[in-house]
């Protein structure tokens, strides 16, 4: 049959990972204390609900937000026709803000250049399909978010290549394990097109240093090649350290607004 598009060929469910097999399994005999005590504990997802009471009870404070009102007046119409197909430009303004005060208001976020997803696992998998063609890869720092396999690989046929991360030195991302990582992917004929982290990291709940951007920031510009900086977990920090994003690096190194901040 005459192929019309070489992206609806995969018939993968892109859930064959051995991660996604044990929430399967995990499915099918879940533990619980008193009626199957021999069943499986799920530890592989963690799911946010400590903050179910704070949202719960803005929520009872704020009944025009659930309510689609404005001051007790329905604004269901002005939201169900068509808008800015960019997004709302209060939303994007309300999002920048929002990024700049969880980064302690030391950089700042244009809302023209927020593009806006249904959430990161869309964000991340229409970035794979915008900057890498099939058979091109990105280094990610391991031990990564399990579902990347899926979200970054499945439908795009991108690759991702390891970067070695080690408990000896608390995961930090080496030069060495960079090079190695990017040597990795040549000898197997793919195509480096950049490197992606999570900072603060799923599954280690690490962040970053202001060194290990500034080593990322630095190789990435030297081989010419793009750097996503997956930060959904920055408004969960806490405790003394300070969360440093990929924009305060670029801000100290003047880049806030060349061609690498976009
Ligand atoms: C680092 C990271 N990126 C993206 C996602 C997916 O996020 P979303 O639920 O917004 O699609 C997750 C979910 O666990 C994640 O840990």
């Amino acid at each position: 049959m005459k192929q019309l598009s070489i992206k609806v060929t995969s018939n993968a469910n892109g859930q064959d990972s051995s991660y996604f097999l044990g929430w399967e399994e995990y499915e099918k005999n879940p533990y619980d204390e008193i009626k199957n005590p021999n069943g499986i504990i799920q530890m592989g997802l963690a799911e946010n609900q400590l903050c179910f009471d704070l949202i719960e009870t803005w929520l009872a404070k704020n009944p025009d937000a659930a309510g689609l009102k404005k001051d007790g007046q329905s604004i269901f119409k002005e939201l169900a026709l068509f808008q800015d197909y960019h997004g709302l430009p209060e939303f994007k303004k309300a999002l920048a803000e929002f990024m700049e005060e969880i980064r302690g208001n030391r950089v700042t976020f244009d809302p023209s250049k927020i593009v806006l997803a249904a959430g990161s696992t869309s964000a991340n998998e229409t970035l794979m399909f915008c900057l890498a063609e099939p058979g091109d890869a990105f280094l990610l720092p391991t031990p990564y978010y399990p579902g990347f396999d899926r979200d970054l690989k499945w439908r795009t046929g991108a690759e991702i290549i390891p970067i070695h991360c080690s408990s000896s030195n608390g995961f930090q991302i080496t030069e060495s394990a960079l090079k190695q990582a990017y040597q990795q992917a040549q000898k197997l004929d793919l195509r480096v097109k950049g490197v992606l982290v999570t900072n603060p990291s799923n599954p280690l709940g690490t962040m970053l240093t202001r060194r290990e951007i500034n080593l990322l920031v630095d190789f990435i510009t030297s081989k010419n090649i793009h750097l996503i900086s997956d930060e959904i977990y920055s408004g969960t920090v806490f405790g003394f350290e300070q969360f440093v994003s990929v924009m305060d690096v670029l801000k100290d190194k003047k880049l806030e607004n060349s061609e690498v901040s976009k």
